[in-house]
């Protein structure tokens, strides 16, 4: 038996809002549908769902493996006071470095497959999450231009994206360090194929760097211009967060960003990381060997 969501779609090229759906206690049937509705948009938006800590963590495992259960993603430190933009401290600079596009753990040997996340609290103004569809920008792309991505790969790293806020990982940072891998640098294409749909897409963003081959400063340019080109109407979206929002994004084929929003108020989000498949997730072998 197949459940029929009430899904209505974003104006753009991906994404829905479903209504009508309580993740904390999903059956089978609207688990199937749900699944299905994400692979096809990409994005689903669940307002109202106020999910508890074990809530989300148990909707996130019907996805598969987690990478990581379940990380703040705010500027409320543990004992309650806040990091305000000035203190620039590692957390301050790793939610700055959420403000450029980007796709999670590409930087890892494994990519992740996506992520459930919630608002908890949100600031007044700002603090939308941008996000941006990589199969519509492959396919928008000029025939040469495509050609030209289609035999490329880049190196993916936290150390270089981070670097360029100023943030190198020490010793006794406010920052946990998750992220920034020693080894081989992942390297990955620049299109890839997606392990369920068969679409490609592009995969860019703000941890690639050093495609082989090019000049790196010829190659930061031109990772700059396609992303500059990707992340364009109709392929974006901006989500406006209320507390309780729960979203879901598939991190293969959707960049996404923090935007700024005064850190003298609260922002607290809840980010559970689903665990890519070795099998079509891994950076390529090669990389793996020292490349
Ligand atoms: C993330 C992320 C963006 C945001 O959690 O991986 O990039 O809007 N978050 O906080
Ligand atoms: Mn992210």
């Amino acid at each position: 038996m197949t459940r029929t969501l009430d899904l209505e779609p974003l104006d753009a090229t991906f994404g829905a809002v479903v209504r009508g759906v309580k993740l904390a206690t999903l059956d089978d049937d609207t688990w199937q549908a749900l699944h299905a509705a994400w692979l096809h948009y990409a994005l689903l938006i669940l307002p109202d769902q106020h999910l508890s800590r074990d809530q989300q963590i148990a909707f996130a495992r019907r996805f598969g493996p987690l990478e990581f259960e379940m990380a703040a993603i705010s500027n409320v430190r543990a004992n309650g006071t806040l990091r305000r933009e000035a203190d620039n401290d590692d957390v301050v600079k790793v939610l700055k470095g959420n403000m450029g596009w980007h796709a999670d753990s590409t930087y890892m040997p494994v990519q992740a497959k996506g992520a459930v996340f919630s608002a908890e609290i949100v600031p007044g103004a700002g603090g939308q999450t941008g996000f941006a569809d990589m199969r519509a920008a492959y396919d928008a792309l000029d025939e040469a231009t495509r050609a030209k991505v289609d035999g490329l790969q880049a190196y993916h790293s936290l150390h270089y994206s981070q670097s360029k806020l100023g943030h190198q990982h020490q010793q006794g940072s406010s920052y946990s360090g998750y992220g920034f891998h020693d080894g081989p640098v992942p390297l990955r294409p620049l299109v890839k194929t997606h392990p369920d749909t068969g679409r490609k897409s592009l995969l860019i963003g703000r941890h690639a760097h050093a495609i082989p081959g090019m000049d790196p400063a010829e190659s930061e340019r031109f990772l700059d211009s396609l992303i500059e080109f990707a992340c364009q109407a109709p392929r974006v979206y901006h989500h406006d967060w209320a507390p309780g929002d729960t979203v879901i994004w598939d991190n293969r084929c959707l960049l996404h960003r923090a935007t700024p929003w005064d850190m003298t108020e609260p922002r607290v989000m809840w980010h559970s990381r689903l665990a890519g498949d070795p099998v079509s997730e891994a950076a390529l072998a090669r990389a793996m060997q020292g490349g």
